[in-house]
């Protein structure tokens, strides 16, 4: 789809000629000398229209009007949130129609910034996507063109950044969508390390691709036995994107890529089962971060990487009770082989350590206990680092793609003491979204870390299932305010440490472990886009 900005006044909508004219109006709404003005004052005086956030009146043929349809729809408050769900209903509701370009008039908020713009661009995006690779007969949109309108050239100047970044993030999020969507068939680990190298082709950004002989070497033990049961070769997926100095510590972002979960021999029951295939959304949600990255090149270092693998139930597969070695060098007591994501996550931790990091966030759907806390609103962060939870709760506040703080107490750790190994991989039912976070959290001593359990938030399910592309707005949105941060108040990367000692320090030692400054010569430049100025 293509998307345009430009200033034009009410009475000039009024003349353009479009297969749609939508109009925003907001509580406040102030009428004009124009057409459009007159009739939704008409609507709104008449009470067919409240300018309820997405309440709609649509119109054939308006008189005095270029347009072809009119679809006036309320904005309620004039906020993102509010523009988002106006624009989603109206878009939604020219789907059935042949309308191929259409006029979407901002004139009337009062407050339209970059904020509302962004939201705007992504609620097109999301309104029109179809997911067409396994059905290609899908009715798809036929909107080919939306074209914005504030009323004048320095209200078209407020939006313009939020605009861009909009369109910019809509790519991203799509791309995640498609891999979320894709049934486990059409999306193996090779076919989405391949993704990975298509995106490698963009600039700025870089990718290799390990096979099993190269994940055996590094000794990620844990990450190969949760792949043992599957014909599907793993892929370990490195991706860096480069947009600050070499010497710029990079925010390091881990994707869970169970490209299906059977559950393993800890087998899940068969009822929604085909949902398991969402269990890579950590991991496009990694890609789609970087498509965006491609296009907004922010001033900053970002590496991706992506342990992917199925989850299957084999005569080779992993059993429960046994134990492996994980990188770190911890033995892990496989306790219950449906909690894997746990351990392809915790090598890829260890992994991220030979970045020196400035922070780590690991992206995962990780626990159906994470669904029961929030639900599908907000995803569950957990993190010891005060600093970084802030940014990430900001970030997700101003992307309109919540997350909510979760504990991280050493108590929660208790039930995954085992007998044989340093640790097992499941505690009891209770918490069991804190008691995942709490095995990952032995693999992060060296950097500042948070986890994102986006089990809840990636994908609906019933009858509008489907993945959502979430978190991609709160990454990228996280990434460009880390990109416009003073470099002082960045966080200081870690000294490098072994694997071993790695392995020593157990328990709650994030914020024990000494780290030394890495001198910083990337400077800021590209501020928050998403963000109202
Ligand atoms: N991929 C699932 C988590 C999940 C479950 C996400 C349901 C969305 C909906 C994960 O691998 C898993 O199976 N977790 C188990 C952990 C348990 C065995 C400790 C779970 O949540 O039931
Ligand atoms: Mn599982
Ligand atoms: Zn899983």
């Amino acid at each position: 789809m293509n998307f345009e900005i430009k200033p034009l006044s009410n009475e000039r909508v009024c003349a353009e000629k479009c297969d749609a004219l939508v109009v925003l109006l907001p509580h406040n709404f102030q009428a004009g000398e124009d057409a459009v003005s007159a009739l939704a004052s008409l609507a709104l005086k008449s009470g067919d229209l409240q300018a309820k956030t997405g309440q709609l009146l649509t119109t054939y043929r308006p008189t005095d009007m270029a347009a072809t349809r009119l679809v006036l729809v309320g904005a309620g408050d004039g906020s993102a949130k509010s523009v988002r769900s106006a624009v989603n209903a109206a878009i939604s509701s020219l789907k059935g129609s042949n309308a191929k370009r259409v006029l979407l008039d901002l004139n009337f908020l009062s407050t339209a910034a970059n904020a509302q713009a962004s939201a705007a661009v992504l609620a097109c995006a999301d309104a029109c996507y179809v997911f067409t690779t396994t059905k290609p007969k899908a009715s798809v949109s036929a909107i080919e063109r939306i074209v914005f309108t504030a009323a004048t050239a320095p209200a078209v100047t407020a939006m313009k950044a939020g605009f861009e970044a909009g369109i910019a993030l809509a790519k991203g999020i799509d791309l995640a969508k498609e891999w979320g969507n894709r049934p486990a068939n059409h999306a193996t680990p090779t076919m989405l390390a391949n993704a990975a190298k298509e995106l490698g082709k963009l600039p700025g950004i870089k990718v290799e691709v390990l096979g099993p002989k190269e994940v055996a070497k590094l000794g990620m033990g844990s990450f190969m036995s949760v792949a043992k049961g599957s014909r599907e070769e793993l892929r370990f997926i490195v991706l860096h994107y480069n947009g600050a100095a070499k010497t710029a510590a990079p925010v390091v972002l881990v994707g869970k890529g169970i490209t299906f979960d059977t559950g393993g021999i800890s087998i899940k029951p068969s009822a929604d089962m085909d949902e398991m295939k969402f269990d890579m959304c950590g991991a496009a949600s990694v890609l789609g971060t970087f498509r965006t990255l491609a296009d907004l090149k922010p001033a900053i270092n970002v590496v991706g990487l992506i342990p992917a693998c199925e989850n299957m139930p084999d005569g080779n597969a992993v059993k429960p009770g046994d134990v492996v070695t994980s990188m770190s060098g911890q033995t892990i007591e496989n306790l219950n082989t449906d909690a894997e994501g746990r351990l392809v996550l915790c090598d890829a931790l260890t992994y991220a350590e030979r970045f020196k990091p400035a922070a780590v966030v690991d992206i995962a759907t990780l626990t159906g206990a994470c669904v029961v806390a929030l639900g599908g609103v907000r995803s569950g962060v957990f993190s010891a680092d005060e600093q970084l939870v802030k940014r990430l709760l900001d970030a997700g506040d101003s992307a309109l793609d919540l997350c909510w703080r979760m504990p991280l107490d050493d108590d929660y750790a208790e039930g995954l003491k085992s007998n044989f190994a340093d640790v097992a991989n499941v505690a009891g039912r209770a918490g069991g979204a804190v008691t995942a976070a709490k095995f990952l959290q032995r693999f992060t001593t060296k950097y500042p870390w948070a986890h994102l359990d986006i089990a809840g938030t990636a994908w609906k399910s019933g009858k509008v299932k489907g993945s959502t592309g979430r978190p991609v707005g709160l990454l990228v949105e996280f990434l460009l305010a880390t990109a416009a941060l003073p470099a002082q108040q960045l966080p200081k990367a870690a000294t490098k440490a072994s694997a071993k000692s790695a392995a020593n320090s157990a328990q709650t030692t994030a914020l024990k472990v000494p780290k030394a400054p890495v001198k910083r010569v990337a400077k800021p430049r590209q501020a928050s886009l998403i963000r109202s100025a």
